[in-house]
């Protein structure tokens, strides 16, 4: 998983939480050497060291020389920046079936505009805006896997199918 904008650490503390669960790894960029070093102090209190990288420096540098494929990518960082992570990011370094999510898509809505239009019709994606957060709103979008339409489209069908049989059993 990759966060841009990591501050004092809050939302990489619970996606850490979650990665405790699955046994995944977390990346945290911020520009802001203070605000790095604090979050690293939280998440070790937290006893979370383990599931989190931490990067200091400009994420629109550091994203190039980053190696992923990412699953998971949360967006929190400079809002007008959206579309320039987003081409250091799509299509290498995220998964098929991966996640974008970026904060505060419905309060500062105009600040990322062009992300939001742009992510919203693009043919990779499926992308809703969730008002979450007291209304700051949640944009979150999927990188469809090629084909899995049809295949899920086959195994809808085996599993209607397989109930017809069992009815008539
Ligand atoms: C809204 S805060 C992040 C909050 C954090 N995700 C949370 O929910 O706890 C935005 C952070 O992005 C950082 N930031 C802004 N521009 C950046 C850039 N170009 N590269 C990396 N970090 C940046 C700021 O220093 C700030 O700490």
């Amino acid at each position: 998983m990759l966060e841009v904008g990591t501050s004092q650490g809050y939302s990489v503390l619970w996606i850490s939480l979650g990665l405790e669960e699955t046994g995944g790894k977390i990346t945290t960029i911020d520009i802001a050497l203070e605000k790095v070093k604090l979050a690293k102090a939280n998440i070790a209190r937290a006893g979370l060291s383990h599931r989190v990288t931490f990067l200091q420096g400009d994420a629109h540098q550091l994203l190039p020389t980053l190696e992923g494929p990412f699953d998971f990518v949360f967006l929190d960082a400079d809002k007008e920046g959206q579309p320039d992570y987003f081409k250091k990011l799509h299509p290498k370094k995220l998964a098929a079936g991966g996640i974008i999510a970026v904060h505060n898509a419905i309060r500062m809505r105009e600040s990322m505009k062009d992300y939001l239009d742009m992510i919203a019709t693009h043919p990779d994606f499926d992308s809703v805006v969730l008002p979450l957060t007291m209304d700051a709103g949640f944009s979150g979008s999927y990188r469809k896997r090629k084909g899995l339409s049809d295949r899920s489209r086959r195994g809808a069908a085996k599993e209607v199918g397989f109930q017809a049989t069992r009815a008539s059993s």
